[in-house]
């Protein structure tokens, strides 16, 4: 049985900040496949690594992530409320993800920005470190994946969702060609269907969020290619 991969959700986001560089390392030096993070766009056209639209759990500032410049975004403590010691922490960009972590894992760029010009921007800065091969895009929404299906035919591609796909969903994301489906993991526990017809299928299968090591080897044993984790060195040790 072929192990499955690991990959850091959020990096090691149990241990540090989420989607920080501190998050990132960790998540490396607990030896990952790969990293899974979010992106969102600065309104001056960034792409930063960020959850959600608001500002106001994460940092010390409020408002919609998109309505600030990067400016704005870099004067925001990302630590501070995960821990004392994290304070000062800033919201990376895309660009000093990919200068941290380069080609040495997997790289799961999940587009949450829902602007028009999200995927072409991400896709420049995803080519300008020739990171082509070592990404995987994934969205729960089907026209931010067309959109990055056309601004980079040569990238992989996952569709996230939480439910059960559609004869319908399906139609819509025949024209995308993705390589992967990213389920919530549950959906495999209780879908029996669900694991005869894309487990065996063309599609890797990226689930999320497994936080228990019982749970991420029940996944293995049906053959996933990968969990995402907020614990990567748990479940790393759990899967052999
Ligand atoms: O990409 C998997 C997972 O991160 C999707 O949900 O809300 O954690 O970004 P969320
Ligand atoms: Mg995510």
């Amino acid at each position: 049985m072929a192990r499955t991969l690991v990959f850091g959700h959020r990096g090691a986001s149990a241990y540090a900040p989420q989607n920080t560089l501190p998050s990132f390392q960790l998540a490396l030096d607990q030896q990952v496949d790969g990293i899974e993070f979010d992106v969102h766009l600065s309104s001056d056209g960034i792409p930063v690594v960020f959850h959600d639209f608001v500002l106001d759990h994460l940092t010390d500032g409020t408002g919609l992530i998109h309505e600030k410049s990067l400016a704005d975004l870099k004067q925001l403590d990302a630590g501070g409320k995960f821990g004392a010691q994290f304070a000062g922490v800033r919201i990376p960009t895309l660009a000093e993800v990919f200068e941290l972590v380069g080609d040495r894992v997997i790289l799961n760029v999940e587009i949450k920005s829902r602007h028009q010009q999200a995927s072409r921007l991400i896709g420049e800065v995803i080519h300008q470190f020739g990171l082509q091969s070592q990404v995987i895009v994934s969205s729960f929404d089907l026209d931010t994946l067309s959109l990055a299906r056309q601004a980079m035919p040569d990238i992989a591609i996952g569709v996230l969702h939480e439910a059960i796909l559609s004869d319908e969903h399906l139609k819509l994301i025949e024209a995308i060609r993705p390589q992967a489906l990213h389920p919530y993991y549950q959906l495999l526990f209780h879908n029996t269907d669900y694991v005869t017809t894309y487990l065996n299928s063309a599609f890797q299968v990226n689930t999320w969020t497994v936080n228990d090591p019982a749970h991420a080897q029940k996944l293995q044993q049906l053959g996933v290619n990968a969990v995402m984790t907020d614990y990567p060195d748990l479940i790393r040790a759990a899967l052999v």
